[in-house]
């Protein structure tokens, strides 16, 4: 093993060591041309190479049915590193990258389409001895999965290891998402099939786990004694970025509450897992899921913005946006009271809340603590004795925070919240690795823990399901917050019903 940053540079880094590299493997990624590979796979490939985590016998074929020679997808993989990727460009690294990658034009939707893909991949076998380890990576619409996961199972030799990625939307409800686990449960095992969120990539989801489970002190009071309720808040000053035949028939609840919300949801309401093994984690994620009510109509805020202000520019209404229906009904904000049923949170709020085009870029786990029971001192009106919050900033400016009261220095006793804060930044002193290049890292490895499980996903659909099943019986009155606010104002009413409100920002 080798140690990976020395100790006269951070102290904190001292003593880390790599694991070990992944087997030799192929990496197919269909949807080779699109947005996702361009922006994320990619860059992420490229930053595992820079720092050689990539196995040194390693093949990438880009899949898609454009036609187009390799030199021309190499030269546009190389455009979108310089354009995507958090580390600067060097030439050494990408020549050995890009002697890795290989490009395939094919249709899986005519009888035999996989065929030359077949032949590339065997060719890799022989030139780069990627020994007929496979992973296949889905980056493209769900509706183009069935093909591709039927062609791929037809196939299958039964040389290597298989492993599959599956992006989001994993499909649009309760019943597609059970079809499209079947269908692909069919040609693959579980343990084969890795579904992903990427918000389980990023560092500080992550750290939610080692924040709880690694410390002593927040376990004895992370439960409905301690904890006055939970807000959870993924907001977002962008607006749909010429994505509208997705977001038309997604929406704020289908994009972000199904997975990336309702999964901040469980990692912070999960029991300990028993290790930190695949199946422990999402056991107890998925009961978390399960434990979860269906929140009445009552609960559930729903949004759409219209023109407005982003820092000073002023922007369109939604239905203004292109290819956006000018009456459309799809929600851009949900905000909602979810209580987790169990021992440790029964009524306890969960409020979650996300949108597009709020005031800024912001992912945050707040966890408010009951008041101090009886405050000894005289409290004056204006900062007053506010309860304790421990923030969780998941980005940007990633890092843990701890509200409390302090005493102000002079005479008599006035009380005024302050934060111990720890930042990323301030105590590694290293740039983030990007969510992708932990989960495609994870996944060449084998190691599905941050990876959705098919229970886990089907229980979020069912929430999600439950949750919007009413809107089909009223016309909201759209548009219902402006562009660079912070909602609708029945948002605001859903937290003051219970004498609480948002954080503010
Ligand atoms: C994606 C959604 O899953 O997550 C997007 O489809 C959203 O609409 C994005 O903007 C947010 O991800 P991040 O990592 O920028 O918070």
């Amino acid at each position: 093993m080798t140690e990976i940053a020395s100790p006269q540079a951070n102290p904190l880094l001292a003593g880390l060591k790599m694991r070990r590299p992944p087997d030799p493997c192929a990496l197919t990624i269909f949807g080779a041309s699109g947005d996702l590979t361009q922006r994320k796979i990619m860059p992420a490939l490229y930053s595992l190479a820079m720092r050689g985590l990539l196995p040194p016998r390693f093949g990438i074929v880009g899949v898609s049915r454009t036609e187009m020679g390799v030199d021309e997808f190499r030269e546009r993989m190389r455009r979108t590193v310089l354009d995507h990727a958090r580390d600067e460009f060097r030439t050494d690294v990408w020549e050995r990258l890009s002697e890795a990658i290989c490009y395939v034009t094919a249709d899986f939707g005519v009888e035999g389409g996989e065929e030359p893909l077949v032949e590339c991949l065997n060719g890799l076998d022989e030139r780069r001895g990627t020994a007929g380890n496979r992973v296949y990576y889905l980056a493209v619409p769900p509706s183009a999965f069935d093909d591709i996961v039927v062609a791929l199972g037809r196939s299958r030799t039964t040389e290597g290891w298989t492993r599959l990625i599956v992006e989001k939307p994993f499909g649009r409800d309760l019943t597609s998402a059970q079809e499209l686990n079947e269908l692909i449960r069919g040609h693959f095992d579980e343990d084969e099939i890795f579904r992903i969120d990427h918000y389980l990539g990023k560092e500080t989801v992550q750290n939610m786990l080692v924040l709880r489970f690694a410390n002593g002190i927040f376990e004895p009071i992370w439960n409905r004694q301690f904890i006055d309720h939970v807000q959870i808040t993924v907001a977002e000053s962008l607006g749909i970025e010429g994505r509208a035949s997705f977001y038309e028939a997604a929406g704020a609840v289908r994009d972000v509450v199904q997975n990336h919300l309702l999964q901040l949801v469980a990692l912070t309401a999960m029991e300990p897992p028993i290790d930190f093994a695949a199946e422990s984690v999402r056991n107890e994620k998925v009961k978390a899921l399960r434990a979860l009510h269906t929140p009445g109509p009552k609960h559930v805020v729903r949004g759409q913005y219209g023109p407005g202000y982003i820092e000073g520019e002023e922007v369109p209404g939604y239905r203004e946006e292109e290819g956006v229906a000018p009456d459309s009904q799809t929600e851009t904000y949900v905000a909602a009271k979810l209580f987790v049923d169990n021992w440790r949170w029964a009524d306890t709020p969960f409020y979650i809340r996300t949108g597009k085009r709020l005031p800024k870029r912001e992912t945050t786990i707040a966890i408010q603590f009951k008041r101090a029971p009886h405050p000894p001192f005289e409290v004056d009106e204006e900062g007053g004795l506010r309860p304790n919050v421990l923030l969780i900033h998941i980005q940007p400016d990633e890092g843990v925070s701890l509200a409390v009261g302090a005493k102000v220095p002079g005479q008599g006793i006035t009380i005024r919240t302050v934060h111990m804060d720890f930042l990323y930044g301030g105590s590694f002193r290293m740039g983030l690795p990007e969510a992708y290049e932990r989960l495609i890292l994870d996944c060449l490895l084998g190691d599905a823990t941050l990876f959705t499980r098919a229970d886990e996903v089907e229980e979020q659909w069912a929430l999600v399901d439950a949750m919007v099943a009413p809107w089909r019986r009223d016309r909201p009155h759209f548009p219902n917050y402006a562009a660079g606010t912070w909602g609708p104002p029945a948002a605001d009413e859903l937290v003051h019903r219970d004498g609480r409100s948002w954080r503010r920002h």
